[in-house]
């Protein structure tokens, strides 16, 4: 049986698997729960690997074109992996519902592409050269192969979505991938006074991270036939969950190192990006020497180690994980109208998850 809608070009490429029951043929990209904090030990529980590798192995066809360089390089950028925690929450939201998997696979694989086109096109932007560990599509081929390769993923994306049952998919994906863009172009360029400066965080980072996860819970919701009110409660769910996510990302940058980030720590303060820990810090200390650092660019190495120490000193990270931990709580309230189940649960586990995580 065939779990997902074939396109129509798809039934000679050679390679493709039925994402169901063809598992062993191709090898999981998913990564090995010890390198993800335990996430996937928290989907095992949920019994969710199965239908997460059915989607990972539906990107896994996708990925495949005419075109040799745009399937290498889409291929490298699936394998590069990831947690896949956009499409779980699309998994788990759908089985709040009446669930069932060819009705929200494609809707779970849309929104990983979409991650996946944002991602390329944004190491191309910051002319990144690792991400997850691994070397970046515009180091590994081109600029051009990179631009290309985000379109690829975006029309992918797009047939994903045009195979979800519930238009409103399309809706909700849409509006999100316009708001990632406007986000995109909206930098934080305030570190104070705090009121603006976090002002123009939230805005950035609910555009950037939270409005996928809420888009990826909501089409999960309205794939598992939810009304309209548990699909706002959901999204909402997602929100919050991503806005944690995000601050938890910033904090990371403050106090992981390049081996477990799989990219370089450290490299906000490089790059004068400028986020949570960094204006809490200055909110409490005023500190001159943290502005004049964001302000003169190209900070020295030894520079970004002491601005690293101030902003822990001065209490940003822990500021910052305080509003984090709010967001989460925040996550959580919108689950309580659920009935307890094992998908439930794993929703609100995967908030601590968010918190705890150290990659
Ligand atoms: C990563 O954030 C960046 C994003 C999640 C969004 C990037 C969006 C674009 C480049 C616009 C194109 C969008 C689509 C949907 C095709 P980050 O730079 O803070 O994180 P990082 O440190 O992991 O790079
Ligand atoms: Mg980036």
């Amino acid at each position: 049986m065939v779990a997902y809608q074939t396109h129509p070009s798809e039934a000679n490429v050679p390679g493709a698997v039925d994402p169901l029951t063809n598992h062993a043929e191709s090898r999981s990209t998913l990564a090995h729960p010890r390198q993800v904090g335990g996430v996937l030990e928290l989907f095992e529980r949920a019994q969710l690997m199965t239908d997460l590798e059915a989607v990972e192995q539906l990107l896994l066809v996708r990925a495949t074109s005419q075109s040799e360089v745009i399937t290498s390089a889409s291929t490298h950028t699936i394998r590069s992996g990831g947690k896949r925690l956009r499409a779980a929450l699309a998994l788990l939201a759908a089985r709040l519902g009446q669930y069932d998997l060819p009705n929200v696979i494609h809707a779970a694989a849309a929104v990983e592409l979409i991650q996946a086109a944002s991602l390329v096109h944004d190491d191309l932007v910051d002319q990144a050269a690792r991400r997850r560990g691994r070397v970046t599509v515009h180091a590994r081929w081109d600029n051009d192969v990179a631009l290309m390769v985000g379109d690829f993923f975006f029309a992918l994306a797009s047939r994903e979505m045009a195979l979800s049952p519930d238009p409103r998919i399309i809706t909700y994906y849409a509006q999100a991938v316009q708001t990632i863009v406007e986000g995109e172009l909206s930098p934080v360029t305030l570190i104070e006074p705090v009121a603006p400066a976090l002002e123009q965080y939230y805005y950035k980072t609910g555009a950037k991270t939270a409005s996928l996860f809420e888009a990826a819970c909501k089409a999960g919701m309205a794939a598992g036939g939810g009304d309209e009110g548990q699909i706002v409660a959901l999204g909402r769910y997602g929100f919050a969950l991503g806005m944690a996510f995000q601050i938890i990302d910033d904090i990371l940058d403050f106090t992981s190192d390049e081996v477990t980030l799989g990219k370089p720590a450290g490299n906000d303060l490089r790059q004068g990006t400028i986020t949570l820990p960094l204006i809490y810090a200055v909110a409490r200390t005023g500190s001159s020497r943290l502005r004049a650092l964001i302000e003169q660019g190209l900070p020295t190495e030894a520079q970004v180690r002491a601005a690293i120490a101030e902003v822990t000193a001065a209490g940003g990270i822990d500021a910052a994980m305080a509003e984090a931990r709010r967001f989460i709580s925040e996550a959580s309230a919108q689950l309580a109208a659920f009935p307890a189940s094992p998908a439930h649960r794993a929703l609100v586990d995967l908030a601590h998850f968010v918190i705890y995580r150290e990659a």
